[in-house]
Order: structure tokens, then C-alpha cells, then sequence
């Protein structure tokens, strides 16, 4: 019976352990837990979303408040077209936090940084060119372009010393959106290096919409291989969502995939970004508190907890101090929302969006709680402690859980 630990991803001449820990915005998978995954030989994931707020909390920088001070007269405008995000403290703020991880890499694996083309910070083109020519010059090993199609991010870094050197890949959920994309940057002759095929089972944003369940991920990676087949392409395709147990790993692996991307099981480790009481609440789940909603203003679906303190609160949009999704006109379908609920209840002292959710500043809090459809699953990866808590696992136990377990076991901890 095979397990992971029979295969390995082939960069080049880098062999590594076919395992990823996916991107979790906002610094869920943060640089701990992608620096243990680089050292047991897999890949890690950083995210650069909301990176100035991320700076901040880690490198003493300042950079919230500075843009909240420079737009602080527009707070009670819904106008937000005049908010725009200084270029240079977002290439700071990218340096600090790719550049200090890099930094402490150790170990024969990598790091990677998620990027999403939805966190279009009012100025789509100038903020993503920014966001990835910051992280290259850092010193970043790859780029996974994720949440939206991203027809011409590869253009954007064209120019780049690093282009053709570093690692950069997308996520897809179809071979048809992958299609899109190769004809969309054939003039480039620079392929995708690797492709991540996430289903339906997915954290965070998903690519697929409310009919999410009808699809499966299994199908779709044979689709995609079969694709790649057609047009004679060689490029390693990573299977992601719902991959709970190393069996379930394993029989991606065999069925032709290079590698798998894991999140899910890595939110409830020591090192994961998320504070302890969030993971408890991730541990006690059940698969009824799971829901995929249209909340983020993204619109995209997205799958979370129902009891995510973020859900129907009705706070006034933060886009001077975040204003990631903020379009290129200034718009934001939060705004929208808030602005109907205050205009239907004006005398009201608190009010409620039930349709919509202010995402920068709920992630940012860690009070919308997006998890993978498998969540509830959790508790049975560790042990009830005396308290009534679950144990926290490390990132190493549950990494070698999938790398070396068979016959869908579990390893629980000591
Ligand atoms: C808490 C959480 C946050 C996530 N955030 C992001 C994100 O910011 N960007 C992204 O591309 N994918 C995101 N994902 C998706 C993961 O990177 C990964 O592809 C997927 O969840 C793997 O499935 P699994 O969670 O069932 O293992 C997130 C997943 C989780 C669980």
C-alpha cells in the first residue's frame, strides 16, 4: 500500500515532499507555519493579503494609522474613490514580510506567497504589479496567483529579473478557466510551473458557485490531466480541498497528481495564524455550523463557520485604514449594503447587514472564521483535554500525518 512519502514533486532538479500548506489570508498561514513546512521538505505558503496590516503587527511599522490619518476627512463619506494606497509603503510593507521569512528559511523545501487578484486595493494593475515585483525582489521562491482569473498578471512582471526563475503557478477549478489562462499568456512563452486544481471542498473563496456540491475534485483533476495530455504540457498539477487523511493525499498522487494543497488540518496547529480560541471553535465544529455564503464583497462564494462574529455585524466600512477590495472606481459591495441598511433605519444607534460583510476588517480581527467543508472532522485529529479543550496539534505532527499514514488512519497526539 503506498503512502505520500512514496512520491516526490520534481521542480527541475529540486525534489520535495509532494505536500503544500495553502495560502490562508489574512496571516493564517503565516510565516511559522510556512517556514515548518519549508523545513520538512515541503512547500509553504505565505499571503500577502492585507500585508500592511500584517506588517504592522509583526515589524512595529505604522502604516494603518498613517493611511487612516491621511484620509481620515473621508471616513464618513461613501465616496472611497480618492482612497488609494501609497505604492511604496505596500512594496515596504511586502519586503518586510516576505524578506524577514526568507530570511528564516531553513530546510530543502519552500516558500511561497498567495496572491489574490480580488484584493484589488483601487488600483488593480499598479497595486498587484507592486505586490509581486515587491515579493520577487525579496527573495520569495514562488507565487501561487489565486482568487480570479488573473489573464494578465504574468505581463504585469514580465520585465522581471526573477520571470522565468522563480516558481509561479495558478489556482484553477476547471481545465476550461485553465484553458483561459494559457491562451491568454501563450505570446509570453513563459509557462505556469505548477497548477493547483482546488474543488469545491475548499477554504476560503471558492471558484465554483452556490451549486458548489455537484462538482468534485477527483473529476476535475482527471479533466485537467486529461487536458494538459492534449496539449503535450508537462506541468505538475496540485490537487487542493477537502484532502483530509494521507490516503486521501495518496490516491491523488496515484491517480497522476504531483503533489496535494492542505489547509484545513493546519489551522488548528500551535503555529497557524489563527488565535487559540478561534481554533477551539474550528475543533468543535459541527457540519451544520459550516455554511458557503455570498458575504464577502468579493463575489465569490465563501465557506465559514456560521457563528462568525462577523456575520451580520454592521460596522462602518474601514477603507481608509484597509480598503483591499476596493474597485477601481472605489467601490466596494460592502459600502453599498451599509449605506441601504443606514438609509432604512436612520435613528437606529446599531445596525445590522445581514448580505453582506465588511471582510478587511473581520479578517483582519480574525472574526470571519472561513474554514474548509471538512472542519468538522477536526476533533477527531486529536485529544479532549481535561478542560473540555482540544489539544492544539504542531505543524510537524500533522505534516508527517499526511506524509507517512496509511489505510486512512489518523495519527493522534501523544
Ligand atoms: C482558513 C482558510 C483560509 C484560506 N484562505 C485562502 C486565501 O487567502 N487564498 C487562497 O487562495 N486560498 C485560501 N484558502 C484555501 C487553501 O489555500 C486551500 O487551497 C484549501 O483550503 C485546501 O483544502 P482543505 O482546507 O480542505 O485542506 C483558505 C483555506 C482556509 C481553510
Amino acid at each position: 500500500m503506498k503512502r505520500v512519502d512514496d512520491f516526490r514533486l520534481h521542480f527541475g532538479k529540486q525534489e520535495l515532499v509532494p505536500i503544500v500548506i495553502g495560502g490562508m489570508g489574512v496571516d493564517i498561514s503565516n510565516a511559522e507555519l510556512a517556514l515548518e513546512a519549508a523545513r520538512l521538505g515541503g512547500i509553504g505558503h505565505i499571503s500577502d493579503a492585507m500585508v500592511q496590516t500584517v506588517s504592522d503587527r509583526h515589524f512595529d511599522t505604522r502604516f494603518v494609522s498613517d493611511k487612516l490619518k491621511l484620509y481620515k476627512h473621508n471616513v464618513a463619506s461613501s465616496d472611497k474613490s480618492s482612497v488609494q494606497f501609497c505604492l511604496t509603503a505596500l512594496e515596504e510593507a511586502t519586503r518586510n514580510h516576505v524578506g524577514r521569512t526568507m530570511e528564516a528559511k531553513r530546510g530543502d523545501g519552500m516558500i511561497f506567497i498567495n496572491c489574490m487578484e480580488k484584493l484589488t486595493m483601487g488600483a488593480p494593475r499598479d497595486t498587484l504589479r507592486m505586490r509581486l515585483t515587491a515579493a520577487l525582489d525579496a527573495g520569495i521562491d514562488g507565487i501561487t496567483l489565486s482568487a480570479g482569473l488573473h489573464l494578465g498578471s504574468f505581463a504585469l512582471i514580465e520585465d522581471h529579473p526573477r520571470f522565468r526563475t522563480a516558481k509561479l503557478g495558478i489556482i484553477v477549478s476547471s481545465s476550461r478557466a485553465l484553458g483561459m489562462f494559457l491562451r491568454k499568456n501563450a505570446r509570453l512563452n513563459r509557462l505556469p510551473d505548477f497548477i493547483v486544481v482546488e474543488g469545491p471542498l475548499a477554504g476560503g473563496h471558492l471558484g465554483f458557485g452556490l451549486d458548489w456540491a455537484k462538482y468534485d475534485l477527483h473529476t476535475i483533476v482527471t479533466e485537467v490531466l486529461a487536458y494538459l495530455k492534449t496539449e503535450h504540457l508537462d506541468i505538475p498539477v496540485i490537487a487542493a480541498g477537502g484532502i483530509f487523511t494521507g490516503s486521501d493525499a495518496t490516491a491523488f498522487l496515484e491517480q497522476g497528481a504531483a503533489a496535494v494543497q492542505l489547509a484545513t488540518r493546519f489551522t488548528v496547529t500551535r503555529e497557524c495564524g489563527l488565535p487559540d480560541k478561534v481554533k477551539q471553535e474550528y475543533f468543535k465544529a459541527s457540519e451544520d455550523d459550516i455554511e458557503v455564503n455570498t458575504l464577502s464583497p468579493t463575489g465569490y462564494p465563501m465557506r465559514m463557520l456560521k457563528g462568525s462574529p462577523g456575520i451580520g455585524a454592521g460596522i462602518r466600512p474601514n477603507c481608509e485604514a484597509y480598503g483591499y477590495l476596493l474597485d477601481a472606481k472605489g467601490n466596494c459591495s460592502y459600502i453599498d449594503a451599509y449605506n441601504r441598511e443606514v438609509a432604512l433605519h436612520p435613528d437606529a444607534k446599531k445596525i445590522s447587514v445581514k448580505d453582506k460583510t465588511c471582510l478587511c476588517t473581520h479578517m483582519r480581527n480574525f472574526d470571519i472564521w472561513t474554514c474548509g467543508q471538512y472542519t468538522w472532522r477536526l476533533k477527531d485529529t486529536t485529544q479532549r483535554l481535561p478542560d473540555d479543550t482540544y489539544q492544539l496539534l504542531s505543524a510537524e505532527h500533522v505534516f508527517h500525518d499526511y506524509q507517512f499514514s496509511i489505510d486512512q488512519k489518523i495519527m493522534l497526539p501523544d
